[in-house]
């Protein structure tokens, strides 16, 4: 054998770089996760067009209102959390809020009751939109593009239509009957719709151009409100234009707090998201919980006995701010959590009726949806965005192509009575009209050594806050992947009912023996998935990462 010629080495050696240098994976500079490919995709095109994460959320938000009429919205509410490429960071809150005619025991029969379904189903469920109000306010004061720039896109996926997914479709032929219950058979979405189908939603359409063209006033008077005001009040409601008028999305400061080196940036009231996400990872951060081990049983432990001591406060004193004295300072107090978790005992759960009586019975749900965006410039964006349940109220206003929101259910409608979520309440988040519904959602931003490292929040009702906080554990502690720690198996617990629901078939049965040897009542069969989390990481050398929950439809697209 002929030794290698001494010149050819060098060429070898720069041929190798060129070969890792071409095969490395091309720098992410931002990127979109949401609910729906086409959403993501909308928000892509527009930072690529050179828009800013603010100028994306806009478009991604209402491409959500026509692909994801589940959840995505011009007629619920939602938190905006961001943080700007410089450090700065904010929040906008336009949740929904009661109407003007609204009151205390709006929900209750002459017996001091509580009447089934009226705070869920029907017109009188609605509270008064504020996602138009809401996604207008951010264009105008953060958004650098022009607003029909970024609505076109969704006035095109409305009026040209967009192929239905199959879990869509299994979606909407689980709903049909009610949608036809409630408003009547020739209703749009009693169509039946299969997998591939090309939806085209031409009355949402005109609604969409109307504001892009009126801005709020293409919403909330004329035409859009009168169809609006007219459906919701016939199915029994009591919105009036005035109160679509008054509405005003409000700037508030985020709830922020260090865990360890982490600075975590997330939504206060009135979503109880950010000041539970708060008390809960402060109630771990004594504990070793890295080397407890991802989803052992010491580690489920000791979330599930932070997460029974945070839920039982919100039931309590959380509520919106504009209308209670929320005791924050003491709810967030090192020594008062610290005292919280005094009676923690590895050796036994702690019964919820230790920590605050009551009882209650839990639905999961899996509606609402989040998406996370960041951009070139380092901008961060983290929304959160509802009708509530399914299809909200499901009551359709025919005219304008959507379904109205459901979110009055939200409130406590009688103190210690469980809302579909199974959430108890009291008088912090009693009923008062223009009063802000207590929320789970929790978008979230959190810093690492001063610079981003993660954008996350999920749908999922009370178990959002649950899925988020397990999400950032996920990345932070156990080292997962962004995709991984998006993927895992989650569980929930809320103070009540005294039971943590695991996700089916996730967990080893000898781990949920072990857990129930101590005492932990654990429901599987009860809840079909625990929150679609879509999320971004952006790790200590600037590498950009984005999961997309394996859950739904949910996608991740970068650029
Ligand atoms: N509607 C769900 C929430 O705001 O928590």
């Amino acid at each position: 054998m002929k030794p290698t010629l001494p010149f050819l080495k060098p060429i070898l050696f720069v041929f190798t770089l060129l070969l890792i240098s071409c095969t490395k994976a091309p720098q992410i500079k931002g990127g979109v996760v949401s609910a729906m490919p086409y959403a993501s995709q909308v928000g892509v095109d527009i930072l690529k067009k050179g828009g800013n994460a603010y100028d994306a959320m806009v478009a991604t938000n209402f491409a959500l209102a026509v692909v994801y009429p589940v959840a995505g919205n011009i007629t619920g509410g939602g938190f905006f959390v961001y943080r700007n490429a410089d450090g700065s960071s904010g929040t906008l809150d336009y949740r929904e809020q009661a109407p003007n005619a609204a009151h205390r025991d709006l929900y209750l029969d002459e017996a001091g009751n509580v009447i089934p379904n009226k705070s869920t189903i029907g017109g009188l469920a609605v509270g008064v939109p504020g996602t138009v109000a809401g996604t207008l306010e951010i264009h105008k004061k953060m958004g650098s593009l022009p607003l029909i720039d970024l609505m076109q896109p969704a006035i095109d996926l409305a009026e040209k239509g967009y192929a239905i997914t199959e879990k869509q479709a299994r979606s909407f032929k689980r709903y049909r009957d009610l949608f036809i219950e409630i408003n009547g058979p020739d209703t749009f979405y009693g169509q039946t719709f299969e997998a591939g189908d090309i939806l085209k939603n031409p009355a949402l359409g005109k609604v969409l151009r109307s504001i892009a063209s009126e801005g709020i006033k293409g919403f909330n008077s004329g035409w859009v409100a009168d169809a609006l005001v007219s459906r919701v009040q016939e199915a029994g409601g009591i919105i009036t234009q005035q109160d679509l008028e008054q509405y005003e999305a409000k700037w508030r400061d985020p709830l922020i707090f260090n865990y360890k080196d982490l600075k975590v940036i997330s939504m206060g009231l009135p979503s109880s998201g950010g000041v539970c996400l708060n008390q809960m990872m402060k109630m771990i951060e004594p504990y070793d919980i890295k080397t407890m081990g991802h989803n052992t049983q010491k580690s489920i432990q000791l979330m599930v006995e932070a997460e029974r001591r945070s839920y039982a406060d919100r039931s309590e004193f959380l509520g919106d701010p504009d209308f209670v004295d929320v005791p924050l300072n003491v709810v967030l107090d090192s020594l008062y959590i610290n005292k919280k978790m005094s009676s923690f005992d590895w050796n036994r759960a702690t019964p919820s009726s230790e920590i605050k009586p009551g009882d209650s019975y839990y639905f999961e749900s899996d509606e609402t949806t989040h998406f996370s965006i960041v951009d070139d410039q380092g901008n961060a964006v983290a929304v959160t965005t509802t009708l509530n349940g399914g299809y909200g109220s499901k009551v359709f206003v025919e005219e304008l192509g959507v379904f109205m929101n459901n979110e009055m259910d939200d409130f406590s409608s009688k103190p210690g009575v469980p809302n579909m979520f199974g959430l108890v309440g009291n008088e912090a988040n009693a009923i008062a009209p223009k009063k802000r519904m207590l929320s789970s959602m929790t978008p979230t931003i959190v810093e690492k050594d001063g610079k981003l490292y993660l954008v996350v929040g999920s749908p999922g009702g009370s178990t959002i806050i649950t899925s988020v906080f397990q999400t950032i554990l996920n990345v932070y502690e156990h080292n997962l992947p962004i995709q991984d720690a998006v993927n895992a198996a989650r569980f929930h617990h809320q103070w009540l009912p005294d039971f943590i629901t695991f996700e089916p078939n996730q967990f080893e049965p000898s781990l949920l023996k072990n857990l129930n040897d101590l005492g932990y009542a654990g429901e599987e069969k009860k809840s079909r998935i625990i929150g679609k989390v879509d999320a971004i990481l952006v790790d200590d050398s600037g590498q950009i990462s984005l999961g997309a929950d394996r859950r739904g439809d949910d996608t991740a697209v970068s650029y």
